[in-house]
């Protein structure tokens, strides 16, 4: 069986699953529920001194929508979109003093950890509640600099808005990380252009790794009432976001080089590996418990631990960051990497009843033989891949080019930046083309 054990910021998780901070992080019962179900690790709702954001998840709403933009009435698809707003926890930080302590040992009884969230107004309040979670016995701390919410609320300053700028970012974690001796982890938003530089400089001021990342802000509409939906801007995920979010985690591992905590787009144990083979630590699960309940956990644990036995992966070390280290670093060296040509497979191909790969061949490659088969002509197929894409039948595939083929002209794909306007002329690829070359018109042609 593989080991599920992994090592996060010099702390031993026993499998790389933690629960986010979020609602289902907001009270000790629950908490208590994500050990029982097996997580490594919970992270408490974010513990704050700022009151807009206590009372803001007092007003929390939720329009958990499919892919056209409905509410979803029942079971919540793989690709479901949660649109919400709400703040951090309403309880004081320092009410939560004996419940963290509480909490804290019944993790540890279950070999895990209970770890902190900061949000706070000012630098001594970052510090204060930082070392009210340490006190607490908690091993390590979160500072969520990731969260849409603040922005939105006139007169608050907090969350997404200091993970915008590298100076804040730096003096808020440098002061937290010399106020406490717990590692340091902070949470970035995707709200920005530059979580790189962001992390670059949250390492430099002392954090133990980063968090990639919290969610978006968005906006949804209701277009039968033609109304916004929640009423305006909103936080927005779902597993829709999960490449947006895997580009940084992917960007950090290569370019930075700080542990990392992935979360933002996961519903199952696939979604967790991908973010772990793109370099992430550890990943943090978080709204798609809020509809499926906490009892969905084991499935994510339970599915890692599945996948690295059915691929033989020995440990969760072996797979992370593999296909980050497989990636090409731009798209000079994606060029470079092999070429390949299209072949049809006739014996599945459903040709002539079905057209669809020469419609969709942008390069003249494809065409409607009268005799009812596709020809490829390869001298002009530059190996794009999307007619194998769009096949219904599986009936493409993509063969390397060998040397002969090489310099029998396939991909002569022209030195100079732009092409002849003779390319501008459809030849094979519009449907007036593809009816005259069918067996019909040959039929009717020979009667
Ligand atoms: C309703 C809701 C409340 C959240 N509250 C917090 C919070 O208090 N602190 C925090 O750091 N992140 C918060 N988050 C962000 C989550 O911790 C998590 O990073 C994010 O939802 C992305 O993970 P997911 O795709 O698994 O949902 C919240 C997210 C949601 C949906
Ligand atoms: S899409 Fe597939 S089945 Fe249809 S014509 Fe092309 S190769 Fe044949
Ligand atoms: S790989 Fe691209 S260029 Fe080649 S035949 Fe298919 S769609 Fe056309």
């Amino acid at each position: 069986m593989a080991d599920m054990a992994v090592e996060f910021c010099g702390i031993p998780f026993k499998n790389p699953v933690v629960v986010a901070s979020l609602e289902t992080t907001n009270s000790p019962d629950l908490m208590k529920q994500c050990f029982d179900y097996g997580a490594a690790g919970a992270i408490v709702k974010t513990l704050t001194d700022m009151e807009d954001m206590a009372r803001l998840t007092q007003n929390s709403k939720y329009a958990i929508l499919n892919d056209r933009g409905d509410i979803i009435k029942g079971k919540v698809p793989r690709d479901f979109v949660f649109y919400s707003r709400s703040g951090y926890s309403s309880t004081y930080y320092k009410d939560w003093i004996p419940y963290l302590k509480e909490v804290g040992a019944y993790a540890r009884e279950r070999d895990a950890h209970l770890i902190g969230s900061a949000g706070a107004k000012e630098v001594d309040g970052w510090k204060d509640i930082c070392r009210t979670i340490e006190d607490c016995g908690l091993p390590m701390v979160e500072l969520n600099f990731g969260c849409p919410h603040p922005a939105l609320m006139p007169g608050v300053h907090g969350g997404s808005m200091i993970s915008q700028e590298e100076d804040i970012a730096y003096e808020v974690t440098r002061q937290v990380v010399e106020a406490v001796d717990i590692p340091v982890v902070v949470k970035l938003t995707p709200d920005q252009s530059r979580p790189v530089e962001i992390a670059r400089a949250v390492q430099k001021a002392g954090a133990a790794a980063v968090t990639a990342t919290n969610r978006h802000t968005g906006f949804a509409v209701d277009i039968e009432a033609a109304e916004p939906r929640l009423a305006g801007t909103a936080g927005i995920g779902g597993t829709w976001v999960k490449p947006l979010t895997l580009r940084w985690v992917h960007n950090i591992y290569t370019q930075v080089g700080i542990p990392i905590a992935g979360t933002n787009g996961i519903f199952d144990h696939r979604d967790a590996v991908e973010f772990l083979m793109t370099g992430a630590n550890i990943v943090e699960i978080g709204s798609v418990l809020m509809i499926k309940g906490m009892k969905w956990l084991p499935n994510i644990i339970g599915g890692v631990e599945r996948f690295m036995d059915e691929h033989g992966y020995p440990d969760v070390e072996s797979m992370r960051g593999i296909a980050s280290r497989r990636a090409a670093k731009d798209y000079a060296e994606q060029f470079a990497r092999d070429r390949v040509h299209a072949v049809v497979d006739e014996d599945t191909c459903q040709n002539p009843s079905c057209t669809i790969c020469i419609q969709m061949c942008f390069y003249e490659a494809l065409s409607q033989s009268p005799a009812g088969k596709v020809e490829v002509h390869p001298e002009t197929c530059i190996g794009c891949e999307l007619c194998m894409d769009v096949c219904p039948f599986d009936s493409i595939a993509m063969r390397l080019t060998d040397e002969a083929q090489f310099e029998a002209g396939y991909f002569d794909i022209p030195d100079g930046v732009y092409e002849g306007p003779e390319k501008f002329v459809t030849r094979r690829n519009n449907m007036k083309t593809i009816a005259a070359n069918s067996p019909k018109t040959a039929a009717e042609a020979a009667e």
